[in-house]
């Protein structure tokens, strides 16, 4: 059949029949929060390169949590800065850290009602800003796995549900596993980032944590944007290594490497919505150049589209408002 009895237009007549239609659909359960704590602040401080977001303090990031629960968000992604960094970033697994504090009191607090996912990496506590110890100007690889290795025990013994390792070393997923089964955190999960990219689009981020590699940068352990073969590849060695979920990340500039990786495992796909991809958003509505609400939801549905059943966001909060027709607060 084809013209004119074949109308695509009368399915799109009305905003009930559209709703109705929708292949996609973005729900509040598929968002998960980032999260920054920090150590030695007294108040939260507003992070200038993400606008309406802050470095938590214990109590403060426990309203945060309060409102990620009633809003059904059902997972918080936990970065931390420490007072101090070293060489070693041993702040990392200090089971006295800031996102071991905020894992415990968030489980307390909110108990089975909110998930903690803690990112898993050195970055934010070495001097230098790398994801791992070096040799050298070099990170060395398999001397890394074993910090890694503290960071999640310490983690998990924290209460953390899930450890999402981000550092991009080899056998880094395998190495966290063991660790995490030998201290009997046999029920702790990992969400791998798996195809993580060497991406310029992290820059609020690393403003954000003081992660900026203080010498060469990330490219000799992310992966090469262009190579979605390879991010297969890596997403494969993770699954086998024992990750529970994979991520591809950024999400948006990676939308094809999100539908490869969605078509192929049998294990649940997150996709984050980075810093610099929340910066442009903001950074174009804010000059009036694109529609606050459209342009959010369309950012985050076409991820889900692609196939990822999770969405990192720093637009979360803003997502739920704009599904649940309770959009009220203007950008920051
Ligand atoms: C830590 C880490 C980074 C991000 C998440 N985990 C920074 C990086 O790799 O430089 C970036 C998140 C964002 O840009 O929103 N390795």
């Amino acid at each position: 059949m084809s013209f004119p009895e074949s109308r695509p237009r009368r399915l799109r007549r009305t905003p009930l029949l559209r709703k109705a239609l929708a292949e996609t659909r973005l729900r509040p359960e598929d968002l998960v929060l980032p999260l920054f704590v920090a150590d030695g602040i007294e108040a939260p401080r507003p992070i200038d390169s993400l606008p309406g977001h802050f470095h938590h303090t214990d109590q403060s990031v426990l309203e945060e949590c309060a409102e990620a629960v009633s809003l059904g968000i059902p997972m918080v992604l936990l970065f931390g800065l420490p007072a101090d960094k070293d060489v070693q970033g041993s702040g990392a697994w200090d089971s006295n850290g800031a996102v071991q504090r905020a894992s415990r009191n968030i489980k307390e607090r909110f108990g089975d009602d909110l998930l903690v996912v803690t990112d898993l990496c050195l970055c934010e506590y070495t001097t230098h800003g790398h994801c791992g110890l070096l040799k050298g100007e070099a990170v060395d690889n398999d001397g890394t796995l074993e910090a890694y290795a503290q960071v999640a025990i310490s983690q998990a013994a924290a209460g953390a549900d899930i450890v999402a390792p981000s550092g991009m070393m080899d056998g880094q997923v395998a190495a966290i596993r063991t660790a995490l089964d030998d201290t009997g955190h046999d029920e702790t999960a990992i969400l791998a980032y798996s195809a993580k990219m060497a991406s310029a689009f992290y820059g609020p981020f690393r403003d954000a944590a003081g992660s900026t590699p203080a010498f060469g940068d990330r490219r000799g352990y992310q992966m090469p944007g262009a190579n979605s073969r390879e991010a297969l590849r890596e997403t494969w060695l993770d699954i086998d290594e024992g990750a529970d979920m994979v991520m591809v990340k950024p999400a948006g500039p990676y939308l094809d490497v999100i539908s490869r990786v969605a078509d192929e495992v049998p294990v649940p796909v997150a996709a984050y919505q980075v810093s610099g991809e929340f910066g442009m958003l903001h950074a174009a509505i804010e000059k009036g150049w694109l529609e606050r609400d459209p342009a959010i939801l369309e950012s985050l549905v076409s991820i889900r589209r692609a196939g990822a059943d999770l969405v990192i966001s720093y637009l979360a909060k803003e997502a739920v408002h704009i599904i649940t027709g309770t959009s009220a607060k203007p950008p920051q």
